[in-house]
């Protein structure tokens, strides 16, 4: 797809970057136009790397090619992030004094804004009137979230998160093969407390699984989505719970379970618990040069939700596996598979740079009979959208 992303003057601009690479990772064509503004906070260069592409921003350079009609014609979507109050009432009132502008005016492809500003300007009747206006239009706004702003203060106007306005730009234009249907996801790793303060724990950050969930809800879906000890934020446009240890996860996922079309268990989940949890911070002068824990196995959530799923509901599971032979890394899938009692087990392959917390992903599907039925490579967002091809 050709996708024109602006980025007007805030201080958000140099998270537009992590836009255009989300676009571009997923496989799109990026063409960047930014505002005189928005170069004062992010440099010409850095968005020609990223985007790939040669980047524009002057309304009177190629005008041989009518470049500032040419660009929007060509557009099969315009993503806006960040969305200034100053660009947003020129859009609200079909003003088009840069190249921004009038590509926009130019255009007939949805248009998508992400608005980031203080508070105050964001809550002003002025603001409130043109995102009515732009609104009714057919725009699509995404947030502003409610976080941290530019000085000391917080409240909404903060930029939603990256990965949240790709997703929802890509929602506008892309498939809805699965609308209607309830989508479990669990994302992250449990943590299993030994004291007040301490844990045992993993190092999944809940990308994939945070990825899988916004795809799935772009495409249509009822996400919901079981978070445990997310390193990246939960997205604010998703029904997310929040759980800590593996039996909370277990509880949640089981309720959320019963009525859902679709499980899928991305969430890391720790296979042992210690025995006992200490009430008071554990002490070295009492343990001495070592420290003996007791730890007992936990349920397994997955195997569990299986075999007691209701009458057809597709079950996917996940393996991260540190095995580095693909012949004996598909064996192991495969005996893990039938194990569980899955539709599908994603594979991936996971050690001290792979995998976890990474921004790309490579993973193979298998069957629940251990045949591979999809392969793929690139981004979590890309791995996301190919699983859910699979579903759909
Ligand atoms: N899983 C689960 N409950 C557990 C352990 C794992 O639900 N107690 C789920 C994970 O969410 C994942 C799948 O099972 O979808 C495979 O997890 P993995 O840790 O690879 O499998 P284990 O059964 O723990 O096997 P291993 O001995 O290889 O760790």
């Amino acid at each position: 797809m050709n996708i024109v992303v602006g980025v007007t003057g805030g201080i958000a601009a140099y998270k537009a970057v992590n836009v255009i690479r989300g676009l571009v990772l997923a496989g799109h064509d990026v063409h960047v136009i930014p505002t005189e503004a928005a170069l004062r906070f992010v440099g010409r260069p850095t968005l020609e790397a990223i985007s790939r592409n040669p980047v524009h921003s002057d309304l009177y350079e190629g005008v041989a090619e009518v470049r500032h009609v040419a660009i929007g014609q060509a557009a099969d979507l315009i993503v806006i992030a960040p969305a200034t109050a100053n660009t947003l009432a020129k859009l609200a009132h079909g003003l088009a004094d840069d190249l921004l502008t009038n590509s926009v005016l130019a255009s007939t492809a949805p248009v998508v804004v992400a608005p980031a500003m203080h508070t105050e300007m964001w809550q002003n009747p002025a603001t409130v009137a043109n995102i009515a206006l732009l609104r009714e239009r057919g725009i699509t706004i995404v947030g502003p979230a409610v976080g941290q702003l530019t000085g000391s203060d917080s409240g909404p106007g903060r930029m939603s998160e990256p990965d949240d306005i790709v997703a929802a730009a890509l929602a506008v234009v892309g498939p809805r093969d699965l609308a209607g249907k309830r989508i479990l996801v669990t994302a992250g790793g449990t943590r299993e407390a030994l004291d007040p303060v301490r844990f045992i724990g993993n190092r999944s950050s809940g990308r994939q699984g945070v990825a899988i969930a916004l795809a799935a809800a772009a495409r249509g879906a009822d996400v919901t989505l079981i978070a445990a000890n997310l390193e990246v934020q939960a997205p604010a446009s998703l029904a997310v719970q929040h759980v800590s240890s593996t039996l909370e996860l277990e509880a949640a996922a089981r309720a959320a379970a019963a009525n859902a079309d679709v499980v899928i268990m991305a969430a890391a989940i720790a296979d042992y618990r210690p025995e006992t949890v200490a009430d008071e911070k554990i002490k070295k002068e009492k343990q001495g040069d070592t420290l003996q824990l007791t730890l007992v196995k936990n349920p397994d959530i997955l195997h569990g939700l299986a075999h007691s799923r209701p009458a057809g509901q597709v079950v996917i599971g996940f393996a991260a596996e540190t095995e580095p032979d693909r012949d004996a890394l598909l064996a192991i899938g495969a005996a893990k598979a039938a194990r569980k009692g899955v539709d599908f087990l994603v594979v991936n392959r996971v050690g001290w740079s792979e995998g976890f917390g990474a921004v790309g992903n490579a993973v193979m599907v298998l069957s629940g009979a251990g045949d591979i039925v999809s392969e793929s490579a690139g981004s979590k967002a890309v791995v996301a959208d190919a699983i859910l091809d699979l579903l759909a």
